[in-house]
């Protein structure tokens, strides 16, 4: 079985936290010549998800998945396959309950250990039978990855599948990480497939000037529009 190129963590222009300029078409489009074939769109505490977007990716031959990064005791969890319930999940109980009563979904945890409130840390640890798989994020350099090594060990320690994203934000990196999963174009066995770790990480260096200078400062940019345009 053939390997399917898949990003499954991927913020759009719908995002409500307003630093993704590109539409979902527009994203879908990129993908289609960048050879994808499954894609999640995962905003802030929104789905955005439609039978428009998913027909749309098919003619494009790409699974378009729902998903939504929630947070969740200030925390960022990744739901994907997710029901519209999961917009209203604020615990990690009522994550739990979630889980129970919807099995098809999958919970992984992005950037688990980056500097910052929004990162798991400690409650992924106390959490960890409700985590599917963890994230390699796309943000390191070959010197500077220690926050992803601290990821992969946990990820050993609990016997969980990896899975390397872009969590896109800045375009230009989009394709910079993702993921082969050996698995039929279906939810239920990608999912599977990556239980089962039939999965290549692929995940770029960059450059230590993007990492140190320029990304901070493209985002600290973004954050100074924010600001003043919702104001
Ligand atoms: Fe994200």
């Amino acid at each position: 079985m053939s390997y399917l190129k898949t990003q499954l963590h991927i913020h759009t222009g719908q995002d409500p936290e307003r630093d993704v300029y590109q539409s979902e078409t527009e994203i879908i489009d990129r993908a289609y010549r960048q050879g994808y074939q499954v894609l999640a769109f995962t905003c802030h505490n929104v789905i955005i998800f439609s039978d428009e977007l998913k027909k749309y990716a098919e003619s494009k031959r790409i699974l378009l998945i729902p998903g939504i990064e929630k947070t969740i005791e200030k925390k960022h969890v990744l739901i994907l396959n997710a029901s519209i319930e999961a917009q209203n999940i604020n615990s990690f109980e009522q994550l739990g309950e979630y889980k129970k009563n919807n099995p098809e979904c999958f919970i992984v945890a992005p950037h688990p250990f980056y500097p910052g409130q929004i990162s798991l840390n400690k409650d992924l640890i106390n959490n960890i039978k409700l985590f599917d798989a963890i994230e390699f994020s796309w943000f390191h350099t070959k010197k500077f990855n220690q926050y992803n090594k601290k990821a992969v060990q946990l990820a050993e320690k609990y016997n969980l599948p990896v899975i390397s994203t872009s969590d896109n934000h800045i375009f230009r990196y989009f394709d910079s990480s993702f993921t082969l999963i050996q698995a039929k174009k279906d939810v239920k066995d990608i999912f599977s497939a990556i239980r089962q770790k039939k999965t290549k990480i692929i995940s770029h260096d960059l450059k230590w000037w993007d990492y140190f200078i320029f990304i901070p400062f493209e985002m600290g940019f973004r954050l100074f529009i924010k600001y003043f345009t919702l104001k």
